[in-house]
């Protein structure tokens, strides 16, 4: 069943910790997190999504360009609940480790160039490890209510997605809908989109 997401009453901010849910029960129904996982969250922001995985791996990373971001992540940590903050451009300098999965929440259509990122996350997982990337499907440009600034794509087509995704040589791609994002009258549903490395 599909989780639709009305507009809720702390605007902007609430519909960012619903989408995010959504997110996360979409990648836990299909993909098995274990203790001994090394998770990164790609453009993790202020951790929505990497404090909802962090209690079911070993250790989440949330990677982020915005410093103000990843300082509400230092804010939000406990020795209990714990995510490492990483100020980094992994595009232009990629890490030393290898994540045994990569995953993201509505951080790709900030990243002008698509078929890089996802070479980059190829690079950076172990041999079988897995990308579970969500975003919106193709939209009007309507979604950011507050104006498009840093937003190089209104949403994803999937077939072009995942033929950029085959040729950075992932495999079992699989599309699944998290959610639908209900503005006004406009609905903007949000994908899932799951890969492994090998
Ligand atoms: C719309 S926010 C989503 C944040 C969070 N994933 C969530 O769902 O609440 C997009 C985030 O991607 C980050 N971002 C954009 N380009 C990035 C890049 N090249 N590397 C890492 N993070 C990036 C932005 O700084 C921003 O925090």
């Amino acid at each position: 069943m599909t989780i639709l997401i009305k507009p809720p009453k702390n605007g902007t901010k609430g519909r960012c910790v619903k989408t995010s849910q959504a997110v996360f029960q979409t990648i836990v129904s299909r993909i098995a997190l274990l203790n001994s996982m090394n998770i990164l969250d790609f453009g993790t922001g202020t951790g929505l999504l990497a404090f909802k995985i962090a209690p079911m791996v070993r250790h989440v990373t949330g990677i982020d360009l915005s410093a103000n971001m990843l300082k509400q992540i230092e804010d939000k940590n406990t020795p209990e609940l714990f995510v490492e903050p990483l100020l980094h451009d992994m595009l232009e300098h990629p890490l030393e480790r290898r994540f045994n999965g990569i995953v993201s929440s509505m951080a790709m259509h900030h990243v002008e160039n698509t078929r890089k990122l996802f070479e980059t996350f190829y690079a950076h997982l172990k041999s079988d490890g897995f990308m579970a990337i969500a975003d919106l499907e193709k939209e009007d440009g309507t979604f950011h209510s507050h104006g498009n600034e840093g937003v190089h794509y209104f949403g994803f087509e999937r077939e072009p997605l995942r033929q950029i995704m085959k040729d950075a040589g992932f495999e079992n791609i699989r599309f699944h809908t998290a959610c639908v994002v209900k503005k006004g009258e406009k609905e903007y549903p949000i994908f899932l989109v799951t890969a492994t490395k090998g």
